[in-house]
């Protein structure tokens, strides 16, 4: 059985790092447009560095709790692939083995010229004139609003292959990353992990209002005790 888990910013909630939009979330102190655009990186490269270098060492002194763990071990039962929205590497610490990334990667930077030239951001930071082997300026690799998400296709193929969907802490307010869901077959199970209510067009959906380090583990159990034969 292929589960997919599609997460996004409430799953890494409980280790510290705030949504985008809840009432305390990062695009209450900070205008989007400022920070995460291509336009604010021609006008303010440092202001923009400074923001992710400053998401960059939360991540780093973030663990992965409950739900992440919770994730990880539902591969000792089921084909588990991660579809994730977060640009933190918690899923990964946490041991899963297929994480995809929409959104791009914190700990990662990359030529604001040529984007296949990748580096790991070394001491945590990207400098404003640190530069690639071909001496363009790095960013941040990650998407900016207005940029297309090249792993999106990726994710359409992994998702039509799911047999069970789990979607947790996300808004799915973000397109087109949150149209995910629409691409699962009509067979599929769904199941939403949020505290909150969340739009879905899908009648048959299954919304446990709980944390994701409760839900998770909940709903992984329930999965385990219907599904697996691992053991038997
Ligand atoms: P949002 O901030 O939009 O939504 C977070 C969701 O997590 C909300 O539905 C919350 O109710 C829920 N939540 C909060 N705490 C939770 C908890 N402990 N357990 C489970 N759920 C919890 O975050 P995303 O949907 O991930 O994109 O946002 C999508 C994209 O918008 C991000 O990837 C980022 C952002 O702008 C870019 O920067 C391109």
């Amino acid at each position: 059985m292929h589960i997919v888990v599609f997460s996004g910013a409430g799953v890494s909630a409980e280790s510290g790092l705030r949504t985008f939009r809840d009432s305390d979330g990062l695009w209450e102190q900070y205008d989007v447009m400022d920070v995460a655009t291509p336009e604010a990186w021609e006008k303010d490269r440092e202001l923009v560095l400074r923001f992710y270098n400053e998401r960059r060492a939360q991540v780093i002194h973030a663990e992965p709790n409950a739900a992440h763990s919770a994730i990880r071990e539902l591969e000792d039962h089921f084909d588990v692939s991660v579809i994730t929205q977060n640009i933190d590497n918690l899923h990964e610490r946490a041991g899963s083995s297929t994480v995809l990334h929409l959104h791009g990667e914190i700990m990662k930077a990359r030529s604001s010229v040529d984007s296949s030239l990748l580096y790991d951001v070394k001491n945590g930071v990207i400098e404003l004139d640190a530069k690639c082997e071909k001496g363009s300026q790095l960013r941040p690799h990650v998407v900016w609003f207005g940029e297309a998400v090249p792993e999106m296709e990726s994710a359409y193929s992994i998702a039509q292959s799911a047999d069970v969907l789990i979607v947790v802490g996300s808004s799915l307010n973000v397109y087109p990353a949150a149209g995910l869901v629409q691409f699962i077959a009509p067979r599929a199970a769904l199941y939403i992990i949020d505290p909150k209510s969340v739009p879905v067009a899908r009648d048959n959906a299954i919304h446990i209002k709980e944390k994701a380090s409760t839900g998770i583990p909940m709903l992984a159990s329930d999965l385990i005790k219907k599904y697996s034969t691992a053991g038997r």
